[in-house]
């Protein structure tokens, strides 16, 4: 008989930072399986978690599948169920279930240049897709990173940006001026056009709030970016994962099967219902 789909293995989390305090929190929560059979995933890809007796939600897996040791999810706290995942503690249990979606098709890019644009909290489903071309820098041209926040506070992996700008060229930006900002200051669709990234051998990964994505993309246009070029996420609400309650559906499309990555060029002959 086929395992039941619906039931999460269990993992324990490992370790929880906290990336953002205030109205918007953000925790980052690295997870480790309970028995040896846990899952091999895709950069892009994400997994159900679950918190017993309060629900489940989509996450997407924000660590690299070259890393072996843990399950990483970084989470805004939003309502019921992340509000209960905020609340857990290290060596606290949860259900994992997964991993679901497409991923990016990232050995598809080799030797071209990326470009990585996001907002908020959209910067977790491209931090594993980044990770995974940085550890195998050699396979792909030059990786920049285009990334704001409503404020300075709002970022997502604040030190490890001040790292990764030793390895990569980072430029980040918040939506009003701050006394001690010193970089761009606006929406990240304005400082796309101001960093005028190349299209030439070039492939842009945009996530984020819709808005911000929808001008991104028409900036990048813009530029001269052909529709095949763009890559986003497609966040439409889930429940069950795995194409049975079309809870997730745009037109004919299973978001939870068939996406949740989408080129422009795939995404733009869609309804609009994302
Ligand atoms: C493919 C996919 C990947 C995701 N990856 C991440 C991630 O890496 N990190 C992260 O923090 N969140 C991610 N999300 C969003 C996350 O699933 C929701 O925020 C979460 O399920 C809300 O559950 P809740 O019980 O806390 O909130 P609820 O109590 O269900 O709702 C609280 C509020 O959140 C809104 N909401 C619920 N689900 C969504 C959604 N999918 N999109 C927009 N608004 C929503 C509701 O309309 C409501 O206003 C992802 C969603 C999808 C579909
Ligand atoms: S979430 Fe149920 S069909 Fe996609």
């Amino acid at each position: 008989m086929e395992p039941n789909p619906y039931i999460p293995k269990l993992a324990k989390i490992i370790q929880i930072k906290e990336e953002v305090r205030g109205a918007r929190p953000v925790k980052t929560f690295r997870t480790q399986f309970l028995s040896e059979n846990g899952f091999s995933f895709r950069c892009g890809q994400c997994a159900m978690l679950s918190i017993f007796g309060r629900g489940e939600s989509m996450i997407s897996i924000s660590s690299s599948p070259l890393v072996e040791d843990y399950l990483q999810f970084s989470i805004l706290k939003m309502g019921r169920v992340t509000s209960s995942l905020h609340d857990l503690q290290e060596g606290d249990i949860i259900g994992v279930r997964g991993p679901y979606g497409n991923g990016f098709p990232i050995e598809k890019w080799k030797g071209k240049n990326l470009i990585f644009i996001g907002g908020g909290i959209g910067i977790a489903p491209m931090w594993s897709v980044l990770h995974t071309a940085l550890g195998k820098k050699e396979d792909y041209g030059k990786i920049s990173l285009i990334y704001g926040a409503r404020t300075s506070n709002d970022i997502v992996f604040k030190e490890e940006l001040e790292e990764l700008r030793k390895k990569i060229e980072v430029h980040l930006s918040i939506d009003v001026e701050e006394p001690e900002w010193k970089e761009f200051v606006g929406f990240v669709p304005i400082n796309v056009l101001e960093k005028k990234p190349s299209p030439e051998n070039a492939i842009a990964v945009t996530c984020g709030p819709p808005i911000m994505i929808k001008y991104v993309i028409q900036n990048l246009e813009a530029l001269g970016f052909k529709d095949e070029q763009i890559f986003t996420t497609v966040e439409n609400k889930m429940k069950c994962g795995i194409g049975k309650c079309g809870r997730c559906n745009i037109g004919l499309h299973y978001v939870c099967q068939d996406g949740p990555v989408y080129s422009w060029a795939e995404l733009k002959n869609l309804p609009q219902e994302y």
